[in-house]
């Protein structure tokens, strides 16, 4: 089966990160019936500075007629903000991505780096954060930035609320999940009470599935106070934005949490949830790991192959417990490169697809 994947490395770790989500690509490509042509398309900080565009034409060509995108990061410090970042909103815009799927799940062999206690763990954490990813304050309407005024409108459309909103209820029932989460600000925000009121009227054809509101703010605490009580969480744009940081570092490290920009059917953008991450950039300790998992997640939602994408998973898995980047240390376990740790996860898959 032969797929044409666009790779945009991108700024800071980002090149780093991408190339050790290669190498498990190809190792999928030399162990199963996948053929992956790869096709770079540069975008971000470092091609500004040379070409004067943060995301050239040609670039967006080549992503448009790929199957996939593998994305890393981009934002360089010394660029004006919003320069090097806005490839990635002119993709998930111009691709209509509207789905941001960020998976946050806390492996037992990462226990350790949890920063929550035994207590707070419960269960353990398994949760999918469903973010809104065209709309609210992403929705590039109404920008000003004047001398002393500077604003942003937060924009949903009914249209807008209802696939997403929709998506998550099948994405719970796919998977079995007893309750769909929605986390809003409906006491204050019209575009939230909107949000609300069509979580509601969606959620009436999911019978068998909880509904819940939970006020963003609310939110935040009960994500560190009880995050067994959560599986599917649907929000928007903005809201997403910031619990998935708080998520990522719950299950050990910003690196290791993987996305998918999604829009079902059609090309979508594959990428770790981090920046570029320039107070590291450049030292080889970068950890791989959302990487990686976001190729996980793009051979499950755009190539059908939930079987490998599960390989990935238990390689990633079995990897942590013989190795681990610094942002994830454990005295006991070996300290790796992020070279090293994409090796030693690609070995891994190649072991399980191998049999
Ligand atoms: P960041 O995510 O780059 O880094 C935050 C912290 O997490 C840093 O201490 C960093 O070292 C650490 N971290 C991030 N990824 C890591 C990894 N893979 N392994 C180990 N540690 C990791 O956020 P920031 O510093 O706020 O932003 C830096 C730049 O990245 C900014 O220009 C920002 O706009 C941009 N950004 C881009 C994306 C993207 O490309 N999708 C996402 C977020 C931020
Ligand atoms: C993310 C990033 C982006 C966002 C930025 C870089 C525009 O933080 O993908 O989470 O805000 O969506
Ligand atoms: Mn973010």
């Amino acid at each position: 089966m032969k797929k044409i994947i666009a790779i945009t490395k991108g700024d800071g770790i980002g090149p780093e990160v991408v190339e050790q989500g290669l190498k498990v690509l190809k190792t999928i490509s030399d162990y199963t019936e996948f053929e992956f042509e790869f096709k770079e398309a540069p975008a971000g900080g470092e091609i500004y500075k040379r070409f004067g565009k943060s995301f050239p034409k040609k670039s967006f060509e080549i992503i448009k007629s790929s199957d996939a995108l593998l994305f890393g990061a981009v934002g360089l410090p010394d660029l004006p903000p919003g320069v090097a970042e806005q490839p990635i909103l002119r993709i998930r815009q111009g691709l209509d991505l509207y789905v941001n799927l960020r998976p946050i799940k806390l492996y037992n062999g990462l226990r350790d780096r949890c920063p929550l206690k035994d207590e707070f763990i419960g269960e353990g954490i398994d949760i999918t954060f469903v973010r809104e990813n065209t709309e609210g304050l992403y929705a590039f309407k109404g920008a000003v930035l004047k001398n002393d005024i500077a604003e942003n409108l937060m924009v949903y459309t009914r249209k807008g609320c209802e696939r997403i909103i929709k998506y998550a209820f099948e994405y719970a029932n796919k998977r079995n999940h007893s309750k769909v989460t929605s986390v809003d600000k409906a006491n204050l925000l019209s575009p939230s009470q909107l949000w609300r009121k069509i979580f509601h009227e969606i959620g009436a054809d999911y019978p068998n599935i909880e509904k819940e509101d939970i006020y963003i703010d609310a939110f935040c605490q009960w994500l560190i106070r009880k995050p067994d009580a959560f599986q599917t969480v649907v929000t928007g744009n903005m809201f997403g934005d910031i619990i998935s940081d708080e998520g990522a570092f719950l299950i050990g490290s910003l690196g290791m949490a993987s996305s998918g920009n999604i829009n079902p059917g059609k090309v979508s953008m594959y990428e770790p949830i981090h920046g570029s991450a320039p107070d590291i950039a450049g030292k080889g300790i970068a950890n791989p790991i959302g990487t990686i998992l976001s190729v996980n997640l793009m051979m499950q939602e755009s190539f059908q192959s939930p079987e490998i994408g599960n390989e990935i998973e238990k390689a990633v898995e079995d990897a942590l417990a013989e190795g681990r980047t610094v942002d994830i240390k454990n005295p006991k376990i070996k300290t790796l490169s992020t070279k090293e740790m994409g090796e030693l996860i690609s070995e891994k898959l190649k072991n399980k697809l191998k049999n």
